[in-house]
């Protein structure tokens, strides 16, 4: 039988593209993806944002970090994510500024109604059982969501013996949560999502309006402590009876989510509840077991009670 001899030289452009790809390329195999320029430059630029700053965004779905980024970048006038790279690394107020496209602060008062119709239908009398009760509201942008809380648990009469505590990573937005003026403009909409969400009064009664802003009524305000809090590197918030963590899971990817959900468990008492947002569920997370799913629709679930071992 004769054997095929190997061929003795490869043409001239394999031979060319083999060199130029260097060694680890031969190593490789011709079969190894390669990553595009843009790619390379991205995870360069967000291990430079966390060791330069400590913001860690490496598990945020990349997709929607690239396009955020961009959008950074073209606002900038900078070329590339190389160029973003460098100012990030050098300039301070220029980084405080790339903050804010990092984080999607949309959000609104009673923002998906029926989940308030369900904590106020059925959470609120296991809390009124509570001499005490505390809510952290994780990712809280704005503070709509939280000013709908404490207006909720006013008109159950809870608001009282509640400590609401609402965090999140982003200064300026936390700013307006304290602040507590929104726009004149959204209140007709907020109004419909209140009494969605079964809204005991007027919606004009929780604020004071002047000119095109709206004040959250200071009672209100008094029973919410706002804070900085980064839900990659901080820690618990401790013998919570309910956290709110809405419409935020959603940019993180698995690793980042389950590290997440963690920190919710372990800041949570045994039979408190966990609320996410539309889009989020427990499902398919390794911390499902220690829940029981108290509405699946509005992805609302209790952490069970210790096990009795022995
Ligand atoms: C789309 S808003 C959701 C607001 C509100 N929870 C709601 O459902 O309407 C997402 C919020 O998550 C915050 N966020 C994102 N990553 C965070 C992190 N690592 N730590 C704390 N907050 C974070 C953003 O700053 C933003 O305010």
């Amino acid at each position: 039988m004769k054997l095929a001899s190997a061929p003795r030289s490869l043409p001239a452009d394999a031979a060319l593209g083999t060199i130029a790809e260097g060694p680890s390329a031969l190593l490789a195999g011709p079969q190894a993806p390669r990553e595009d320029v843009e790619s390379i430059e991205l995870s360069l630029l967000l291990e430079a944002i966390r060791r330069r700053w400590g913001y860690d965004f490496t598990h945020y779905s990349h997709a929607s970090i690239r396009r955020r980024l961009d959008q950074a970048r073209r606002a900038a006038g900078l070329a590339n994510f190389s160029d973003l790279l460098s100012r990030v690394l050098h300039d301070e107020s220029f980084f405080d500024r790339l903050l804010r496209y990092m984080s999607v602060t949309v959000t609104e008062m009673f923002r998906d109604p029926q989940c308030y119709r369900t904590v106020r239908e059925r959470l609120i009398p296991v809390f009124k059982t509570f001499p005490f009760i505390k809510i952290w509201c994780a990712g809280c942008a704005t503070g709509e969501e939280v000013y709908s809380l404490a207006i909720l648990l006013h008109e159950e009469g809870f608001l009282e013996r509640a400590r609401l505590y609402a965090t999140d990573f982003n200064k300026d937005s936390l700013d307006i949560a304290e602040k507590g003026i929104y726009p004149q403009r959204a209140m007709d909409a907020y109004a419909a999502n209140y009494h969605q969400s079964g809204g005991r009064g007027e919606f004009s009664d929780y604020y004071s309006s002047s000119y095109d802003f709206a004040r959250m009524k200071g009672f209100l305000r008094d029973r919410i402590i706002f804070s900085y809090h980064n839900l990659v590197t901080d820690g618990i918030f401790g013998e919570m009876n309910l956290i709110t963590c809405r419409n935020v899971l959603i940019y993180f990817d698995k690793t980042l989510q389950e590290q997440v959900l963690r920190l919710f468990t372990d800041s949570l008492r045994h039979g408190a509840y966990l609320c996410l947002g539309a889009k989020e569920s427990l499902n398919f997370s390794a911390v499902k077991p220690l829940y029981e799913t108290l509405d699946s629709r509005q992805r609302i679930y209790k952490k069970r009670g210790l096990v009795a071992h022995g």
